[in-house]
Order: C-alpha cells, then structure tokens, then sequence
C-alpha cells in the first residue's frame, strides 16, 4: 500500500492551492513547499503541512525524506514570461535549478511519480502546425520556455537512469479563482479586475495573438487524474480552441457591462503569436476532457474577483 502523501510545491500559488484542495478530498495527506514568493499564505489550506522554504535549498531533501510522499506534484516556479526575460538567471535558478534539487530530493526520497506543471502554451514557441501535438518541436521564445523544456529533459533522464516516473502536464493558458490579478501574467485575471476597478485594460500588440484557454477545475482534474492513473509521459492540456486576446475582452466587457475600449500598446518581446492544443492523448490515455467552457469559467472568475475586491 503507497503512503498516501502527497507533496506539492507551489501549494500557495494559483494552480497549486487548488491541488492541494483537492487531494485533500481525495484523502491525501498534503505537505507544500512553497517559499510566498508569488503565493498566498491565506491560500494554504489548513489541513496542509507547510514548509515555507525555497525549492533550490538544499534543506529541501530532509522535508522529502521526512514526508516520505508517494507523489510529488510540482508546481512552484517564476511563473511569468517577462520575468524570465527580465531576469533569466534567476528564472533558471528557480525553474531548473530548483527543479533538479526537487528531482535529487525526490532520490532520497523514494518518491514514485512527480507530476511537473509545464507549459503548452510557451513551449513549442510560434508552432508550425495547429493544434499543436505533443510531437512539435519545442522552439521556447523565451527563457522561461527553455526551462520547461530543460526540465522536461531532466525528468525524462531520471526517468532512465533512476526509474523516476513521471507525468508531464503541458497546460494551456489556466485561468479562474486565485490567479493573481496584478502580475504579468493571467490576462483574464488581469483584464477583469481593471474593468472592476474602473480602470483601462492594455492590450500588447494587435490582441489578434490566440492562447487556448482552459479553467482551473479541469486543469487540476488532469492532476488527478494523471496521479490515479499512475500515467506515463507527456500531455497537452487545453481546450483545444484558441481566443484572441481581443475576444476575451469582448467576453469580459459583455459580462461586466464595462464601456470602455481597451489601449493598445506594442507587442511583447517573445509573445507567441497563436497557439492552440491538441489534447487527444490526454483524452485517449487519462480519460481527460475539458468540461468548463469558457463564457461559463469567465463568469466564475469575475465573481471570484468581484467579491475579493469588494473586501480590499
Ligand atoms: N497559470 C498558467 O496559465 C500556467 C500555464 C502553464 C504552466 N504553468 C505553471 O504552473 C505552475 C503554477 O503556476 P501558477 O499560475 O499557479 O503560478 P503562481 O505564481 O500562482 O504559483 C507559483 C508558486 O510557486 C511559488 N514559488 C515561486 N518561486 C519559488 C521558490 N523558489 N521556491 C518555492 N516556491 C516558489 C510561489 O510563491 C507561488 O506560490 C508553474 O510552474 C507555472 O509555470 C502555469
């Protein structure tokens, strides 16, 4: 009979705190490691052991080795694009480095399986071809792609030479309750709280760019999933359609009977034009589809993101 332990790193952040929920309900006993870099103590669920400790520490195999996990599931990270461009030195500390030292600490460990949270979205950089497949060359435009990309390789070595197993989770865009609407990055997090705040949306470049977006619940059900099923390998996890930024706006001005029209600003360094997820072997392998539309997970974003404002 495994543990049932269940480490996740990044358990403070947007997509981690929602794991941590759920495994919990699921009936796991739940460690995170997360340094509150970019994460929320009031996101720590209670029941959850927490380590509040920098996942490039060293320190951080004793926590493993105490834990004993039967999964880690890994999520912490410098999680915006022109973060990484900004400063790709720490980017690669945080997101290799700490990344390699959660892979040796997982060694020690004995852990069976982590799950690593990458990108769909910047890790095939301007595809050749859409739906991307999980086949596609991986060209990352920017530095935080290239990490993915690295730790993927990372994973697939320890995979080979220690018999770790893994599943790689390459989400699109994720969106919905928690994300942070005052980073870089969440464009519908970001977008709806300036319209609740009467402020003026930026749009960067044409907002013709299309990412694929998918909801949280169903980005944390391929979690699950991907753990129940003791899955094997690499999946693209989106919607399967791209919306224009553009289109998102719409959606939220309708929703929000906002009046204003957005600025328009120059394109991003490193902003992938269009890119949208062919998501069939994680329907074929883990039973995995998404079930959240988007008209119906912008609505539940707003109202997450209404009642929190009103509360500032
Ligand atoms: N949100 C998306 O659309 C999306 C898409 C693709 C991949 N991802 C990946 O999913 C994961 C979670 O993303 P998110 O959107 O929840 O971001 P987030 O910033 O909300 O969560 C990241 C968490 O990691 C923590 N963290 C950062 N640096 C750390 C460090 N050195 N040591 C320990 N903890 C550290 C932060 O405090 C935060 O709680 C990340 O790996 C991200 O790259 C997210």
């Amino acid at each position: 009979m495994p543990s049932k332990t269940a480490l996740v790193t990044g358990g403070a952040g947007f997509i981690g705190s929602h794991i941590v929920g759920r495994l919990i309900q699921e009936g796991y006993h739940v460690a995170v490691v997360d340094d509150l870099s970019a994460g929320r103590r009031e996101q720590l669920h209670p029941e959850a052991t927490f380590y509040q400790m920098d996942v490039a520490d060293p320190a951080l195999k004793d926590v493993l080795v105490k834990e004993r996990p039967w999964v880690v599931s890994h999520h912490a990270a410098q999680s915006t694009i022109p973060a990484s461009l900004r400063d790709p030195v720490h980017d690669a500390r945080v997101n290799v480095l700490g990344s390699v030292n959660l892979m040796e600490a997982c060694r020690a460990a004995g852990v069976q399986r982590v799950v690593f949270a990458s990108s769909g979205g910047a890790i095939y950089g301007n595809p050749d071809y859409l739906p991307c497949d999980e086949s596609h060359p991986l060209r990352p435009l920017a530095p935080y792609g290239a990490a993915k990309a690295a730790v993927e390789g990372y994973l697939a070595t320890y995979g080979r030479s220690f018999g770790l197993r893994y599943t790689v989770l390459r989400y699109g865009n994720v969106y919905g309750p928690r994300q942070n609407p005052q980073g870089e990055a969440g464009v519908i997090a970001i977008f709806a709280l300036a319209m609740l705040q009467g402020r003026q949306p930026v749009i960067y470049g044409s907002g013709e760019q299309e990412r694929d977006f998918v909801y949280i619940s169903d980005a944390v059900e391929a979690n699950v999933l991907a753990i129940q099923r003791s899955a094997d390998g690499v999946y693209n996890i989106g919607s399967g359609e791209g919306t224009s930024v553009n289109r998102i706006f719409t959606h939220l001005k309708g929703i929000l009977s906002y009046r204003e029209e957005p600025r328009y600003e120059p394109v991003r360094l490193a902003d992938v034009l269009k890119v949208r997820l062919d998501c069939s072997r994680a329907r074929r392998e883990l039973a995995w589809r998404p079930t959240v539309a988007l008209e119906e997970g912008l609505k539940h974003t707003v109202e997450y993101l209404g009642l929190i404002d009103q509360t500032r």
